[in-house]
């Protein structure tokens, strides 16, 4: 076979005979690890410099390198890149492709590095590209959830808690809220990509190389901020991808909660938004079906991310120092889980472009679902001197009668009210209102629109100047 011969030269003259269809199946990863070229190119570059640099490699075949993988490059980069699976990966595939293009300097390329220190290298470049776009994602994300805010900083709505309504707040109040989880999750993908930023070229196998190679220099080229301190370590290392899935999994879980909130708000039931029709589907028996299928697949795509966690840790956990051909498996999932990630920011970005809140719905939800009673007990409290579980009996006594007479507290005239509570003046029916309940909350972060107001404007100015 024509293949098993190229894999032989590569590998060496030491394996006779044909080696198993089988073997070739499990071991080949060049089916999923070729989106690493971009990567395994820049790493050869800069491996092929520092070379030079040194004296290892004389500068004609430095220079025949460059050329050799530059025309890589462009075959790569138009589609005639002739991938082999008997080549078993990315990284044998271009070191191949450059023999057969340059001659015996493409042999040389490979000098005092391995295969492990080198996808150790492009698989921790791949992820930092990763951890970049999910910042640049998620900032446009909240970007999104801002102008929402903003436009909803005087919408009142129902507060939840167990899904039951709660309290007064307003939309902007709570679009605020998925302002700081993702920002919170920006800062995770912020702390593991400056954790990860150490180069592992260089590490060679695992012992480190006599040649006098300068991993100071590789890393530079490669915008690591250092070389790793330790060559066994940096070859068989890999929480630098397990903390970008975890920072993902946490981003997914919120993405999930939005995505969720979306769905039950689209529902007849709720009606409290309405998602544009470009992110809407209809049925193809129900005509009057407006589907949330986005949010409900940026729902389900936190099992990708999660499975993907879980996974790693499954490959990582019990497995001795240093290299061994189950890190292989370190990759296909983070892919999995990056484009879920990548899809999941962008489609809710999208939903939340052209989620129109109904203001009328909403308020009516609040002022129709007892969300002032904790207002009036405060009331009681502040102004007739009661101790505030008392308050909350004889409030809950009011909330029985409003339910017996088929409506909300501010449907009791004052006589009713009074029936029960013999303090309560005409001005604690004011704050049954809800637009003074949300009002009066001033305290801060509360859901008052001055102090919503307020939040927005730092995280606008946050955002101007931390763009990732
Ligand atoms: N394809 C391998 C991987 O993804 C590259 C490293 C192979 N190293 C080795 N010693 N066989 O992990």
């Amino acid at each position: 076979m024509a293949e098993d011969s190229e894999s032989e030269r590569v590998l060496g003259g030491r394996f006779s005979g044909v080696q198993s269809e089988l073997l070739e199946a499990i071991n080949a990863s060049i089916d999923f690890d070729k989106r690493l070229w971009r990567q395994d190119i820049a790493a050869s570059l800069a491996h092929c410099q520092m070379l030079e640099h040194v004296g290892i490699l004389s500068a004609s075949d430095a220079s025949s390198i460059r050329e050799g993988l530059a025309a890589i490059q462009s075959e790569l980069e138009c589609g005639e890149f002739r991938f082999s699976a008997s080549l078993e990966d990315i990284h044998m595939n271009i070191e191949m492709r450059l023999t057969e293009l340059i001659g015996e300097a493409g042999g040389r390329l490979h000098t005092a590095r391995s295969r492990n220190d080198q996808v150790a290298t492009d698989f921790r470049l791949w992820v930092r590209e990763r951890c970049d776009a999910a910042l640049t994602g998620l900032g446009e994300l909240m970007q999104a959830l801002l102008a929402q805010a903003e436009a909803g900083a005087d919408m009142v709505m129902p507060g939840f808690t167990h899904l039951q309504a709660a309290q007064p707040v307003t939309w902007g109040h709570h679009m605020m809220a998925y302002v700081e989880m993702f920002g919170r999750d920006r800062g995770r993908f912020r702390d593991c990509r400056s954790r990860m930023n150490e180069s592992p070229l260089g590490a060679a196998a695992l012992a480190g190389t006599s040649f006098p190679v300068d991993r100071h220099m590789t890393a530079d080229i490669l915008g690591f901020d250092r070389p790793m301190g330790n060559s066994i370590d940096a070859v068989s290392d890999r929480d630098f991808a397990l903390e970008y899935l975890a920072a993902a999994a946490t981003t997914s879980a919120h993405l999930s909660r939005l995505a969720e909130e979306i769905v039950l708000w689209s529902s007849h039931q709720f009606a409290f938004a309405k998602l544009g029709d470009s992110f809407t589907t209809g049925s193809s028996i129900m005509p009057q079906k407006r589907n949330p299928d986005a949010a409900e697949l940026v729902r389900a795509k936190t099992g990708r991310v999660n499975g993907a966690l879980i996974g790693l840790l499954t490959v990582i956990k019990g497995l001795p120092l240093a290299y061994s051909k189950d890190l292989q498996e370190d990759k296909e999932q983070v892919f999995d889980a990056a484009d879920s990630l990548k899809l999941s920011l962008a489609a809710m970005t999208g939903m939340l472009a052209g989620l129109r809140p109904d203001a009328a719905r909403l308020n009516e939800a609040a002022r129709g679902s007892y969300a002032t009673a904790t207002d009036l007990a405060d009331w009681l409290v502040r102004e007739t001197g009661l101790p505030f579980r008392e308050a909350h009996a004889t409030v809950s006594r009011l909330v029985l009668a409003a339910d017996r007479k088929g409506t909300g507290l501010e449907g009791l005239t004052l006589a009713e009210l009074r029936e029960i509570c013999s303090g309560i003046t005409e001005q604690a029916q004011d704050v049954l209102d809800t637009r003074k309940s949300v009002e009066s909350r001033l305290s801060y972060g509360g859901t008052a629109p001055v102090r919503v107001k307020e939040q927005i404007q730092i995280w606008k100015e946050k955002l101007a100047c931390e763009p990732v």
